[in-house]
């Protein structure tokens, strides 16, 4: 019996009958939903491991696709949630503001490089939208440019279905690794653009000289730079891509990895074009919500003031440093990407790889390894180094599927 009271054989059909996402999802792997080939629903995580409904434990590389940054269910976090709500008396207090919400946009300019104000939201869609729309306030334009998944909204969602032709004719993609793709689009809509937004790197490394060219050719067609950050934001550098490439953004946007698992986003940037909220209306009522708050307050001072960072950055090289040479015989379908702290195996889009892809992910899974087949992996500080050992070897054995 689960906590919420189905039999665990029939948490899965009760889903695929009332759960519109299971309904619509469909499995990680293979054609079917199979619970033993990758686990569907969780029953609780802690530290570097997940357990689904049935019971198993798995060593856990997804981290709720990045948030986990110090480890599932950390006590600190916890405990700063409890504080917050049994001390702080009331969680939702609007019109008026938590204290929470000038102490966590102040951190935010101390710690995010060229962050004059910040604003918080509460999903990584909703920070990526608003920076949009101010984009759009401060330059008077309409048209935006942009590169990797940015959120689910009309303008950035990636698929066409379900979204006017009218709103979609305003963003255009841009090929990441290919300025003069960029240039060309900057040129077709010249005057129109407000701005250019882009993650800091996509699957495979990226360079300072190539995102100073992103946004000096976004500059140079009156466009803002914006970089999404919503997997390298607390992850890659405490101040994340623009601090860890030097990079300027014109505005930023974070959520993920900013409160370990707490529903919470921030937009921050220069006050100029922030300032621009004024003459809008973003808002939603949960965005003043406080434990949220309370929850990233605390995770951004223990990324700021411990070495969780670097320990990250270690197990993640050294994973990465342990996955390279067990794939190196098959670069034709799999070859290992990323940074230490969000590494990426990517396997080739034809369908054999994509094949391939799925019976390596259930190899880790039957042998207790969490991973994915088309996502970036994260690890977190609670990863230990014979977590990292583990890992590999799982990997290793699991490889012969490929
Ligand atoms: C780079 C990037 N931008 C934006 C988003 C959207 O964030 P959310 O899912 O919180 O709306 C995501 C989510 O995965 C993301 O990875």
């Amino acid at each position: 019996m689960t906590d919420v009271g189905l039999h665990t054989s029939e948490l899965l059909d009760t889903a695929l009958r009332v759960d519109a996402r299971a309904r619509a999802r469909g499995p990680i792997t293979g054609r079917e939903y199979d619970v033993a080939a990758y686990p569907v629903h969780a029953r609780s995580a802690k530290g570097s491991r997940i357990r689904d409904e049935s019971g198993r434990e798995y060593l856990d590389f997804l981290l709720g696709y990045g948030p986990i940054i110090l480890g599932h269910n950390d006590d600190r976090i916890n405990n700063a949630v409890i504080r917050c709500l049994v001390d702080g008396g009331a969680n939702c207090m609007a019109p008026l503001w938590p204290p929470e919400q000038v102490e966590l946009c102040n951190l935010l300019c101390e710690v995010v490089p060229n962050a004059e104000s910040a604003f918080l939201l509460k999903t990584g869609s909703d920070a990526t939208s608003a920076a949009v729309r101010l984009a759009r306030i401060h330059t008077g334009r309409e048209v935006v440019l942009r590169s990797g998944y940015n959120g689910w909204h009309d303008w950035s969602a990636p698929h066409p279905v379900g979204i006017p032709k009218s709103v979609r004719s305003l963003t255009q993609e841009f090929s990441f690794d290919d300025l003069e793709n960029l240039e060309k689009l900057l040129l077709d809509n010249a005057g129109r653009v407000a701005a250019v937004m882009t993650t800091p790197f996509q699957e495979s490394r990226t360079t300072s000289a190539h995102l100073a060219a992103i946004r000096d050719a976004a500059h140079r067609h009156g466009a803002l730079f914006i970089l999404d950050e919503m997997r390298s934001g607390f992850r890659l550098a405490l101040g994340g891509a623009q601090e860890y490439f030097g990079i300027d953004a014109d505005m930023a946007t974070f959520s993920k990895a900013m409160a370990n698992g707490f529903a919470i986003s921030a937009l921050t940037g220069r006050a100029d074009v922030l300032d621009g909220l004024a003459r809008t209306k973003i808002s939603s009522t949960f965005f003043a919500s406080r434990p949220e708050m309370a929850a990233a307050i605390t995770t951004m001072r223990l990324l700021r003031d411990t070495s969780a960072l670097e320990t990250i950055r270690t197990r993640g090289e050294q994973l990465m440093d342990g996955m390279r040479p067990i794939f190196s015989s098959r670069r034709d379908v799999v070859s290992v990407h990323g940074y230490g702290p969000m590494p990426a195996l990517v396997f080739a889009p034809d369908p054999a790889a994509r094949a391939a892809a799925d019976r390596f992910v259930e190899a880790c899974v039957a042998r207790g390894v969490l991973v994915h087949p088309n996502h970036q992996w994260f690890v977190s500080e609670s990863h230990t180094s014979k977590d990292i050992d583990h890992a590999l070897e799982v990997f290793d054995a699991a490889a012969a599927a490929l």
